[in-house]
């Protein structure tokens, strides 16, 4: 003490106490203490600037407070100032301090007993800094009034101090996001005035001890993110004022203590990430505060218990990822609050309950379950008023098959839809584009077929689109360019077609776009090089052509993104692009999206036809005739070459018995005759002569030419020859086919083969086709009925025929029918598909049964097996077609026209026999024709199973033969 304060202290002695604080001899220590800690530590914002030695007064500066009666600095709150460094002595001088916060900083080191005088100290706040290593164990040995303490989010590490065990008048632990590890020390229950203990996110391991009961007035405990084991202590159950409980993360195993339903004031209960088991207590609904359950990944199975819809103030509600099974509860239709719910990952099954629909709730993932959708369809029976709300919808990787409803457009508030990995079929609905807040629509890995809706374009806020692994067919659609927020689209593995719209080049956020393994054709838009954030654009797989855009993304771009597009060129395939590059011309009226996709299914055939019908004729006629052109190019080249080098490779055998060529050119071939027939007398030039040219199919072109007998044969070119399999397995498949006699069947007479030219040799049929007799034939050789009936009849028997020996046809049509001098139908190219290396129905659809209108619906789904009903199916268009006089697609003035649709609508409106062919005007049996008919609308079922089967339709002919027997049966 100097001299110049002893007066003062004279004073204070004899004058009066009142004037202690003005005196005030210790505020200097405060003053000194607060300079020293700035001294030890860093302030790179300079938020400590008042802080100055020069003030004698601390009182003022930031951060500081003091008590007003006695001028002491009481607290301290630097709470994110940016501080760093590490904590010196200087707190240890502030005598009166009670609250300490250095919250939020950069703070490093350890801390020592003498960080502050901690036997005043009420709370201290030491959170979210980088402080380390342990707290010394006599750090809390004179907490005598601590309550509140947080070292949370530091890296303390070692044992949990035993020295707090002394701090009895604790009322709030946190040391979570720490390293602290051992055990969880049984004394902790002994702080029987704590209300918050957060000990989560630490190394902690050892079971719970026993003993929580003493926490009479906890609130909160969090043990959540350690490594603890056990059960969970019965006591919790007498913790009555326990809100929140956490122990999620852990091991923590067993059953839950029964005496937790007492726990009626707890609204947040997180068992998350443990390994309980058995079934969810029936309590669990007297816990009736709850808004939070989380009981994901843990082992917990059975049945979800029905009391679960007790707990009205629910608004989260997890269960994904253990072992339910069963359904959910009717119950949980009581929610009110709710605004998530997941129990994805179980094995729950049975409908997917419409109630969630009607939540107010806003996130709903049952994903990767195996419920199914209620009728057809998981949206089946929306209710429109309740579901507005509905923002997250994940109903992924279960088994719901059947269409996506159009009510789907209903869901206003939806954000995220996936529906990925499921089974679903039909098109994708228009009304998809009303969801204009959607952000993201996951579709893919279903069997989804149509084309992609042009109203897609109206789902202006989508971010990602994934339509991958479907069975889409059609255009890109040009609309797609209005989601202009679209980031990501994933839309390969379908079999799209046309071009790339160059609409996508306006949406300046993409920057994943896979379109490979589609069947995308034309010229890439050069404008997509101005795609400012692309970073993977995969077109591999395709058929584009032309030249790729130059700049941007494009100078980059790796050659496993353009692979397998025959016709693309350019460095980056390795190939130069010739100076002008036609035009091409694209039709492709089986799969535009444009056009109608109704041969895939007949009940879609409503939509309207964009291209007008001048257009169409415009198109094809300029393809025919380019086509036509290229034809009859290749055909003079292609005899020219058989003429120059045939002769002398042909050889012919008779019966099984062949040899092989004497000559040894090494093109020749082998020319099988199963009857043992006599040479061709026109010399093999003729096999292939374009002028005896009979008619063009999926599988070849079939010419006429004559045996030295003077009989005609009919020898077809197969043109898949890169299909058909090693001549082994196509000798064998053809003498199977050989084998196959009826008189309703043209038959096989044999087959020349060389691995580049594969001919099969058939019985001639001279009365031509029965698509020429429908549908070209002139006035004077019209069909009657009788010769109708006939070819519908024989044509069933040959199928029964060529099922009964496990023959499926694969390619029934008109073109296919032969009509003989007698008027017996003969129906050719059976079996072709056995020729294939292996029944794909990709091919099957696309190259064989390319005919418009006889594909039955199952060749567009995945799933359902391909059986010989599909052929029941093209039969019943051919009845159909030869009763009406029309061909099962036909494109009128500004309308598309599908047989089958068009007798069923008028079988329903009860006019079906104005459908029969007006050529046949009051020439024909009623009582014969509406029959026929109406078998020809049952072999057109929708589903296969519902066809009858051909030795069936036979039978039922011949009913229908004598009418008064058999009719009712086809009511
Ligand atoms: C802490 O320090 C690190 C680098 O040492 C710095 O990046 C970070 O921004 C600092 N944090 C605060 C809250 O000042
Ligand atoms: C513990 O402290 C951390 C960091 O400040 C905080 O996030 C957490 O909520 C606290 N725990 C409790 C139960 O309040
Ligand atoms: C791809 O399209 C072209 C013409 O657009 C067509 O000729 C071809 O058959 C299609 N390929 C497949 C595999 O569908």
């Amino acid at each position: 003490m100097n001299l110049k304060a002893l007066p003062n202290l004279f004073l204070l002695l004899v004058i009066a106490p009142v004037f202690v604080t003005s005196l005030n001899p210790s505020l200097n220590d405060d003053v000194l203490g607060l300079i020293m800690f700035k001294a030890d530590i860093k302030d790179p914002k300079g938020k400590l600037v008042s802080w100055d030695e020069v003030d004698d007064n601390p009182c003022s500066w930031v951060g500081v407070r003091c008590n007003p009666r006695f001028n002491r600095v009481t607290e301290l709150n630097l709470y994110d100032f940016s501080l760093s460094g590490r904590i010196g002595r200087g707190l240890v001088q502030l005598q009166f301090l009670r609250k300490l916060s250095l919250a939020k900083n950069n703070l490093t080191g350890s801390i020592s007993p003498n960080i502050a005088r901690i036997e005043n100290l009420r709370a201290i706040d030491l959170s979210e800094n980088n402080l380390y290593g342990e707290v010394p164990g006599n750090f809390f040995r004179q907490c005598g009034s601590l309550r509140e303490i947080s070292l949370a989010k530091n890296k303390f590490s070692g044992e949990i101090p035993a020295s707090l065990s002394s701090c009895s008048t604790l009322a709030s632990v946190n040391f979570s996001s720490n390293q602290f590890s051992g055990t969880l020390p049984p004394w902790i229950w002994s702080l029987s005035g704590l209300r918050l203990l957060d000990l989560s996110d630490n190394l902690l391991d050892g079971e719970i001890p026993k003993g929580i009961e003493g926490l009479k007035i906890l609130r909160a405990i969090n043990l959540g993110k350690n490594g603890l084991s056990g059960q969970v202590p019965d006591g919790i159950g007498s913790c009555l004022l326990l809100r929140s409980i956490d122990f999620g993360e852990n091991s923590l195993s067993g059953r839950l203590p029964e005496n937790m339903q007492k726990l009626s004031l707890c609204s947040y209960l997180n068992l998350r990430g443990n390994s309980f088991a058995g079934e969810v207590p029936k309590w669990i609904g007297e816990m009736k505060s709850l808004e939070t359950l989380d009981l994901s990944l843990n082992r917990f199975s059975g049945q979800v218990p029905s009391s679960i819809g007790n707990l009205h103030s629910l608004k989260i509600l997890n269960f994904s990822g253990n072992g339910f099974t069963g359904n959910l509860p009717e119950s949980m239709n009581n929610y009110i609050n709710l605004s998530a719910l997941d129990f994805s990952q179980n094995s729950l099954t049975g409908d997917l309950p419409l109630w969630i629909f009607k939540l107010a709730t806003q996130k709903v993932m049952p994903s990767e379950d195996k419920l199914t959708g209620s009728r057809n369809s998981p949206l089946y029976t929306l209710k429109v008023n309740a579901i507005q709300n509905l923002q997250f919808l994940d109903l992924s990787d279960n088994a719901f098959s059947g269409e996506i409803t159009s009510v789907v457009g209903v869901l206003s508030s939806l954000q995220f839809l996936n529906l990925s990995k499921n089974s679903l079929c039909g098109p994708i609905p228009g009304t998809i584009g009303e969801l204009r807040t959607l952000r993201n629509l996951d579709l893919s890995e279903n069997q989804l077929n149509g084309s992609i809706p042009l109203e897609i374009g109206g789902a202006i806020s989508l971010m990602e689109l994934r339509l991958e692994k479907n069975f889409l067919v059609g255009k890109i659609p040009t609309s797609i360019g209005n989601c202009s927020s679209l980031s990501t689209l994933h839309i390969s593995e379908n079999r799209l077609n046309g071009p790339i719209p160059a609409a996508m080049a306006k949406l300046t956020n993409l920057q994943i776009v896979d379109l490979s393994f589609n069947n995308l054709t034309g010229n890439l838009p050069k404008q997509l090089a101005n795609l400012p954030n692309l970073r993977s654009f995969n077109i591999s797989h395709n058929n584009l052509q032309g030249e790729l855009p130059a700049g941007g993304f494009f100078n980059t771009i790796s050659p496993f993104l353009v692979s397998g597009n025959p016709s693309l060129c350019g460095s980056v395939v390795n190939k130069s692009c010739p100076r002008v590059l036609p035009k091409p011309i694209v039709l492709n009226p089986n799969s535009s999206s444009d056009s109608n996709p109704s041969y895939l299914a007949p009940n879609f055939g409503h939509r309207k036809s964009i291209l007008s019908i001048s257009a169409l004729i415009a198109i094809g006629a300029a393809v025919v005739i380019v086509i036509g052109v290229i034809a009859i190019t290749v055909l003079n080249l292609r005899v020219r070459s058989t003429t120059s080098r045939s002769p002398a490779a042909l050889t012919l055998s008779a019966g099984d018995d062949f040899s092989h060529s004497s000559t040894t050119d090494a093109n020749s071939g082998k020319l099988v005759m199963f009857s043992g027939e006599p040479e061709f007398s026109t010399g093999t030039h003729a096999l292939l002569n374009k002028d005896c040219e009979l008619g063009r199919g999926g599988f070849g072109v079939v010419y006429r030419t004559d045996l030295q007998d003077g009989r005609s044969v009919a020898i077809k070119k197969l043109t898949v020859s890169s299909l058909v399999k090693s001549q082994e397995d196509f000798e064998r498949e053809v003498r199977k086919l050989g084998k196959v006699r009826h008189q309703n069947l043209v038959a096989l007479e044999g087959y020349y083969w060389t691995p580049s030219l594969q001919l099969l040799i058939y019985e001639y049929v001279s009365g031509g086709s029965l698509y020429k007799h429908l549908h070209e034939g002139s006035c004077g050789n019209l069909l009657s009925w009788n010769e109708r009936f006939n070819v519908i009849f024989g044509t069933a028997k040959s199928l029964a025929h060529l099922h009964q020996l496990n023959i499926i046809h694969y390619n029934i049509k008109s073109s296919n029918v032969l009509i003989d001098i007698s008027g017996e139908p003969k129906v050719g190219d059976f079996g072709l598909a056995r020729l294939l290396p292996m029944l794909d129905r990709y091919v099957l659809s696309s190259k064989i049964q390319s005919a418009l209108g006889y594909m039955a619906p199952e060749f567009a789904c995945k799933t359902v097996k391909i059986t010989e009903k599909c052929d029941v199916y093209a039969f019943g268009v051919l009845v159909l077609e030869v009763v009406t006089g029309k061909k099962p697609v036909e494109y009128m003035e500004d309308d598309v026209v599908v047989l089958c649709d068009m007798v069923r609508g008028a079988l329903e409106e009860g006019r079906v026999d104005e459908c029969v062919d007006g050529r046949l005007l009051g020439k024909f049996p009623v009582e014969e024709a509406i029959p026929v008919m109406k078998l020809g609308l049952i072999c057109t079922s929708r589903v296969p199973s519902n066809r009858p089967d051909m030795g069936e339709v036979v039978n039922i002919m011949e009913l229908v033969r004598c009418p008064s027997d058999g009719q009712e049966e086809l009511g």
